[in-house]
């Protein structure tokens, strides 16, 4: 039974023996991992053959007793796999649930595979190659997610839309530059993964409880064979660390907050008042009652999950806050957080990559908006200091007249007369038209990084050779 309620209250077979009776169900409840860490199964299988294999061939195990071994941790992976493995509470975790099935298949030898190791070491293993899996999965989604932005940053690079700050018009940037802004977030991202798979990347194998084994054992043995580069090199940090998780998490709430602006955007973009893109329907819902609507649920949902995961993050941090060396039980509760905010994370990728991928950019909604709440000020404030020789100061001064004068007109600056602006300041030549349009003042910014198209296509070009 799975949960444990009809068995005997008899002592734990694998560390019962000082003990007289069995736990109280409550006991049983609090103290057992393996409704959660079951999922670790495969890290564990995988980090069992190397220990076994490693202990024989440093004549602690005999060979005979490591075959045993290593084909009873075969048969169990096969079962687990095949959906025909029992999972028993009252093994309280994957890692007896594992080993209480390899002494059922091979008897006495089983009890062998825990020499010179702990369940301590075991589980800093099992869920440093998890984690370190996990995170090579996320390196893969960002890349695929990048990929999609850079599709419509070049199919873009000249579709002119408001620049925003307070989200007000600021200045005409292009949709491929804000794309690109998205490639600079989550390329960042992406670089954390990548640093965090290095900084995780030693085996904590043969930390044992805390303070190594008097085992004649080889770390680096192990550590080669499970794919980490080197052995962790203090055995009571080893058993003690879980920054590998704190890592993940925090790496995971910051592209999730990534995620959740571009969601946010998402979402005012597709109102029907912005109209600057239309959501693919493979992306959005429609109301039960108003059938004229259509929903960006992925992008709120992506949105929300991010609480989710920042929520993760504090969790774990607040778990982890007030632990003395080595390892305490209160470490158990690290891998919920983790997989929860794993799959968030991997989910709203992913609807992150169909939903940009997918989405019609509407470019004329995109253009006609670019112009509006004046956007060109700063061109002409521009021009006035380049062309008329005026301070910026002052220049800035005679273009809010300008601004104000249209605002009085209902029209945009670049509908003023020449004569208009001239009783504003004379020093205006009939030139300035040529700054006043917004495909003008998007191709004037050709400073690096800025929104001139052809800037946007190097930004785009060396990306590519990037991703
Ligand atoms: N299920 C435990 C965990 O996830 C395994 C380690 C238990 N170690 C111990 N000394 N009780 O942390």
């Amino acid at each position: 039974m799975a949960d444990g309620s009809s068995e005997t209250k008899s002592s734990n077979q694998m560390w019962g023996g000082r003990f007289a009776s069995g736990p109280d169900a409550i006991m049983e409840e609090i103290n057992a991992s393996i409704g959660f860490d079951k999922k670790l199964y495969a890290q564990d299988i995988r980090g069992s053959i190397a220990h076994a294999t490693m202990l024989a061939h440093q004549g602690i195990i005999s060979a005979e007793d490591k075959d045993k071994i290593v084909h009873g941790l075969d048969t169990i992976l096969s079962e687990i796999e095949g959906g025909a493995f029992e999972f028993s509470r009252r093994l309280e975790d994957i890692h007896m649930n594992i080993e209480a099935r390899l002494a059922a298949l091979i008897g006495p030898a089983a009890g062998r595979l825990h020499t010179a190791r702990s369940r301590n070491d075991q589980v800093a293993l099992d869920f440093r190659l998890w984690v370190k899996e996990e995170l090579q999965r996320t390196e893969r989604a960002l890349t695929a997610l990048i990929g999609a932005f850079l599709d419509r940053a070049e199919e873009h690079a000249d579709t002119v839309m408001p620049g925003f700050t307070h989200l007000q018009t600021a200045q005409p940037v292009t949709f491929g530059h804000h794309c690109m802004a998205y490639v600079e977030m989550f390329g960042r991202d992406r670089s954390r993964v990548r640093h965090a798979i290095e900084h995780m990347d030693e085996s904590p194998i043969g930390a044992a409880a805390l303070a190594g084994t008097g085992f004649p054992i080889d770390r680096h043995m192990t550590a080669k064979a499970l794919g980490f580069r080197e052995p962790t090199r203090n055995s009571i940090d080893t058993v003690s660390d879980r920054d590998f998780a704190l890592e993940f998490l925090s790496i995971a709430s910051i592209a999730a907050t990534h995620l959740s602006r571009l969601a946010e955007e998402i979402v005012i973009w597709s109102t029907p008042q912005f109209g600057f893109i239309r959501l693919s329907d493979a992306f959005s819902t429609g109301s039960s009652i108003m059938p004229q609507k259509k929903n960006p649920d992925a992008a709120e949902l992506v949105r929300a999950k991010t609480g989710r995961i920042n929520g993760s993050l504090i969790a774990l941090l607040t778990v982890m806050k007030g632990l003395p060396l080595a390892y305490s039980k209160d470490m158990q509760e690290d891998k919920e957080q983790v997989f929860d905010a794993a799959e968030s994370l991997e989910l709203a990728i992913a609807a992150m990559t169909g939903m940009v991928r997918d989405m019609t950019v509407r470019a004329d909604r995109m253009k006609a908006a670019a112009g509006s709440g004046y956007s060109t000020a700063t061109d002409l404030a521009d021009w006035l200091v380049r062309e008329a020789g005026l301070p910026f100061r002052d220049a800035h001064h005679v273009t809010g007249r300008a601004v104000a004068l249209a605002e009085q007109k209902g029209c945009d600056l670049a509908d003023l007369s020449l004569a208009d602006l001239q009783a504003i300041n004379p020093a205006i030549t009939d030139k300035v038209f040529d700054v006043l349009t917004v495909e003008a003042s998007v191709a004037s910014r050709t400073s690096f990084g800025g929104t001139a198209p052809a800037e946007v296509l190097k930004q785009i070009a060396w990306w590519r050779a990037r991703n």
